[in-house]
């Protein structure tokens, strides 16, 4: 095959007001560069798109610098090496990398780059549950809340690819109880007869905190968070002693303007309950994914985790399947397929 000389990738068109749109996006073509000594050419086969990506799109603080307009969007794919100056990878394998939004990368050498073993799980999957989601699940319940056997567990955002991974790790390791939040029949329906959670409530319910205590009635040990700051003061005082709580993202404020961000009222929780309080950013355990992967890989094949994908088909629809994640009624992660695996 011919090396390629050009390539197409979505940057940034202008900062979103609120929650973005397929018209903050633009789709540019630009050429292929050289592949650096110690780097690898990469043709992408599907790429994932992030709900934390959101942040870096306004001006402000985020753990990450924000994207200047003309910028690749940021994010997961899995791509097929095509050229390569590295021993790290040869031509013809598959990798999962933060290539950004894009149809061809190159590899500058340093970053996020992992080899996919062959085996019989789906491709899709080393940017899904054995990815940044499944194993922000994985290092959130192990390493951030310690979750025992026996502890009581609510999960926000419960039907995402990171919320469904949680609460069914938590089950796995022994939770006594699992309960979830979601919006619509369709996830609830997916959470309790695929993810086999125990109970699932609407957040959008106006007496989500009755609802929520009706559903664990004990409290809960562990509230792990991809939801924001409503939220967890919401259910600081549903926390049982030594209770830990897991920020894992902020899906209800990442549209939200500067300064209209709630601050926690109920922080005295902390006190009277021990509580304790974590975030996490999921490559601080980058050493630790491939035996994380190799043991949520196992769930999979033995069918005890179900996962579930809504996907998309060419670049173009890259910015749709982002601006999906915040108002469409659609689940699951969102991949956006690009060019067939190699046979
Ligand atoms: N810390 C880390 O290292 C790390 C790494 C990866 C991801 N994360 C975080 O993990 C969280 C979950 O990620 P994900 O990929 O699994 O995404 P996700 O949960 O699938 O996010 C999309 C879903 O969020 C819900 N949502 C949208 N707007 C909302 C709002 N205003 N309030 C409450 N829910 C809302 C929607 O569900 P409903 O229809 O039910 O509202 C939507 O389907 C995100 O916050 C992400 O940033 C953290």
């Amino acid at each position: 095959m011919a090396r390629p000389t050009e390539t197409r990738r979505i940057v940034l068109a202008r900062r979103p007001d609120g929650a973005p749109r397929p018209d903050d996006f633009d789709v540019v073509a630009a050429p292929i560069g050289e592949t650096p000594e110690g780097g690898a050419l990469i043709r992408n086969l599907c790429l994932s798109v992030d709900p934390g990506t959101r942040s870096r799109l306004s001006e402000g603080a985020s753990y990450a610098p924000p994207l200047k307009i003309g910028e690749t969007i940021d994010g997961f794919a899995v791509g097929e090496v095509i050229e390569s100056r590295t021993s790290r990878v040869s031509v013809g394998d598959l990798v999962a990398t933060g290539s950004g939004w894009c149809e061809h990368w190159v590899f500058p050498g340093r970053g996020y780059i992992q080899l996919i073993p062959h085996d019989s799980l789906p491709l899709s999957l080393w940017i899904g549950v054995l990815g940044v989601p499944g194993m922000t699940a994985w290092f959130g319940l192990h390493r951030v809340a310690g979750l025992k056997a026996g502890d009581r567990v609510l999960v926000t955002s419960a039907a995402g690819p990171v919320g469904a991974t949680a609460a069914q790790l938590a089950r796995q390791m022994g939770a006594a109880r699992v309960v979830g939040t979601a919006h619509g029949a369709d996830k609830t329906r997916w959470l309790l007869d695929q993810a086999k959670l125990d109970q699932v409530v609407d957040y959008r319910r106006s007496d989500l905190a009755e609802a929520l205590r009706a559903a664990s009635p004990e409290g809960f040990d562990v509230l792990f968070d991809n939801v924001g700051n409503a939220m967890i003061d919401l259910c600081l005082p549903l926390m049982r002693p030594g209770g830990r709580i897991v920020i894992s993202g902020q899906l209800a404020d990442y549209n939200a303007r500067p300064g209209d961000v709630r601050g926690l009222a109920n922080t005295r929780y902390f006190i009277a309950s021990r509580l304790r309080m974590e975030g996490l950013v999921v490559f601080d355990d980058l050493k630790a994914f491939p035996e994380a992967q190799r043991q949520v890989g196992d769930l999979i094949r033995k069918g005890e985790l179900a996962y579930r994908e809504h996907r998309y088909s060419g670049l173009d629809q890259a910015p749709l399947a982002f601006c999906d994640l915040f108002t469409a009624s659609t689940f699951g992660r969102r991949i956006v397929d690009l060019a067939q695996a190699p046979a």
